[in-house]
């Protein structure tokens, strides 16, 4: 076997499976789930009617790597359209690859990417973070780097901590924003110093941006890498590739299907590359994807059912943990005063309540550990059961809780 399976860690929702046991979450109370980030509103008719029309005759035949024109043009349209890019600045045929959903691209990108031309090849993510990144560069042979995000640093990877022995080998920079956990929002100034690393020591950026379109109003839409490289005139978006997703935006996640777009010589590469990897989309799905991109209405109003949710729990939960309130995403990354793992298995226990411990989503690192004392909240539940989850967190601090720390 590949020896570098062996290295790979076990994901955070087998880790919390083996936290609980045996244990069984509070009998008396229905069972709350906040600890997977996976949507759960209805999708949208848009998409369900396209399938139905399409599915049938899309099974007689094998996709395309590259896709369906349909869905590539759709796909840049809405990047020029959502972050203010000029018309025609993203050719839908050389800079947009459909794909099956991002986490097989965040995968399958650094297995193309990684080059063993040069010796100890580096892979730098943020620290907590999405552990498919990591994953990724241990199959490619790479050493993944963990950027610590804490709050004295805004909850953003400080790439100024790096040190230049370890750029000099970074091949590959994985940055989320808005990030998974912290929900956090890289401005123009942190691409901008992302783009002068790259550069100067030459690797590429994998900016995942699977949940820009989950923000609560008025804040301002996320900015996105290739809006930055435009903001900087960087037009042919050089290095840099973005990872955009329907699973979050439209609500879909078991359609499978985002699409990467940038840099053109890289994707050319990595196209190649995925003619063999063989994760082609389905047609019928990428006909619905097209109709979803390019429809905003439905986006609305799945952003607005998650701001009701922040509006509704933020003021349950914040007497009690720490609270900020994320620029991006459906997720409240909360402190707890004590063991995140301890909390997580006390709340199960005492209000059938599962969240998800920081520590699983984070690695120890010289300077601490991120996810230590820390808890993820998803807020996917429909609202009344994520009200209730948010008073149940609130009674068992209050109660439990205080008597454990
Ligand atoms: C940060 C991040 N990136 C990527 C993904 C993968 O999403 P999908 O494969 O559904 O596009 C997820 C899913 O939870 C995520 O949290």
């Amino acid at each position: 076997m590949n020896r570098h399976i062996a290295a790979l860690n076990a994901y955070p929702f087998d880790r919390l499976r083996s936290l609980f046991g045996r244990a069984e979450g509070n009998p008396e109370l229905p069972p709350l789930a906040l600890h997977i980030g996976e949507p759960r509103h209805a999708p949208p008719a848009i998409v369900l009617e396209s399938l139905q029309q399409n599915t049938a005759a899309s099974l007689g035949s094998y996709p395309l790597s590259r896709g369906l024109d349909t869905l590539r043009e759709a796909a840049a349209d809405w990047l020029e359209i959502r972050f203010g890019l000029p018309q025609g600045s993203v050719n839908p045929n050389t800079m947009v690859v459909p794909v099956a959903g991002t986490r097989e691209a965040l995968f399958s990108f650094c297995q193309a990417v990684i080059s063993d031309e040069h010796a100890g090849p580096l892979v730098a993510m943020p620290n907590p973070g999405y552990q498919i990144y990591e994953g990724a560069a241990i199959l490619a042979g790479a050493e993944p780097h963990y950027i610590n995000t804490t709050a004295a640093t805004g909850f953003l990877p400080d790439l100024a901590s790096v040190d230049a022995a370890t750029w000099q080998r970074c091949q590959l920079l994985y940055l989320c924003s808005p990030g998974n956990p912290t929900g956090q929002v890289l401005d123009i100034q942190a691409w901008q110093q992302a783009l002068r690393l790259a550069d100067q020591y030459d690797f590429i950026i994998a900016s995942d941006e699977c949940y820009s379109e989950i923000y609560v109003e008025p804040q301002p839409p996320p900015l996105g890498l290739l809006q930055a490289c435009q903001q900087l005139g960087r037009t042919d978006f050089n290095r840099c590739v973005v990872f955009h997703s329907l699973s979050k935006r439209s609500s879909v996640p078991g359609l499978r299907s985002g699409f990467v777009a940038g840099d053109a010589n890289i994707l050319r590469d990595y196209l190649l590359y995925r003619s063999y990897h063989g994760c082609a989309v389905n047609n019928a799905i990428q006909l619905a994807s097209a109709a979803a991109w390019r429809d905003e209405t439905h986006v609305q109003a799945n952003r607005s059912l998650y701001a009701q949710k922040f509006a509704a729990v933020t003021p349950v939960l914040s007497p009690h943990i720490d609270l900020y309130q994320p620029q991006g995403g459906f997720y409240f990354w909360a402190g707890v005063n004590g063991d995140e793992q301890t909390f997580a298995q006390k709340l199960f226990a005492a209000q059938n309540v599962s969240i998800l411990p920081g520590s699983f989503m984070s690695r120890a690192t010289t300077s601490g550990d991120p996810g230590q004392g820390r808890i993820r909240i998803s807020l996917v539940p429909e609202l009344d059961a994520c009200i209730e989850a948010a008073h149940r967190i609130a009674t068992f601090t209050q109660h439990e809780w205080i008597r454990e720390i």
